[in-house]
């Protein structure tokens, strides 16, 4: 009798532990299938001008990846490298992934509208990779932009003796490459300070 109750007790305890395992496989797919767009809320619709001064949506871009880069023409040193990292990163697909580079849009987009016109984001992209586009806008449309992909970007006004011909603030800001799908569905974002051709290797590998 005790024996018998030994081995119920037995058999109910495994069979608990059994649905108990069934129930967290059952929650875990049930997370992996849900999370991939819903957790990371990164972009969105937006409403800006490119350096040609006709005005761009996210609609325009429906259809291929983006590669997207925030960061102002004033800026010292951050925005160039990473502009260039960027450049040598397209040079890397060109050469590597024909197919990937034609549809991939890489874009510039500006966090300092008050500066940054048109004119002005066109000059300053004549310096980088040709395919390397630009975006600005009002100061409302970079506001929204700004929050919808999470960019820090903040005024710090510079000392009159260290302004000189670089205009008289600075921008702090996050510096990050945002790669977006087709659908302008986050994909991932990747530091600035990473080697060009890791950059290619890891853009590639996320559109594969
Ligand atoms: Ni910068």
């Amino acid at each position: 009798m005790k024996k018998n109750i030994k081995i119920s007790i037995g058999l109910a305890a495994a069979g608990l532990l059994t649905l108990l395992g069934l129930l967290l496989i059952e929650l875990q797919t049930r997370e992996a299938s849900v999370r991939p767009f819903q957790e990371v809320a990164i972009g969105g619709a937006f409403s800006l001008t490119n350096e040609k001064g006709e005005a761009r949506s996210e609609a325009d871009f429906a259809g291929a990846p983006m590669l997207i880069y925030f960061g102002f023409t004033y800026c010292p040193d951050v925005c160039p490298m990473s502009l260039d990292v960027m450049g040598a990163a397209l040079e890397t697909l060109e050469a590597q992934n024909p197919k990937l580079f034609a549809a991939l849009q890489p874009v510039f987009i500006s966090v300092d509208p008050l500066r940054d016109t048109p004119e002005q984001l066109s000059e300053y992209l004549s310096y980088f990779h040709p395919k390397i586009s630009g975006l600005t806008g009002t100061p409302e449309q970079i506001a929204m932009v700004k929050k919808a992909f999470r960019v820090y970007a903040v005024r710090r006004d510079l000392p009159e003796e260290t302004a000189q011909d670089k205009g008289s603030y600075n921008v702090d800001h996050s510096s990050f490459f945002y790669l977006m799908d087709g659908k302008g569905r986050y994909l991932a974002h990747f530091d600035h300070g990473l080697e060009a051709q890791i950059l290619a290797q890891k853009i590639a590998a996320k559109l594969r």
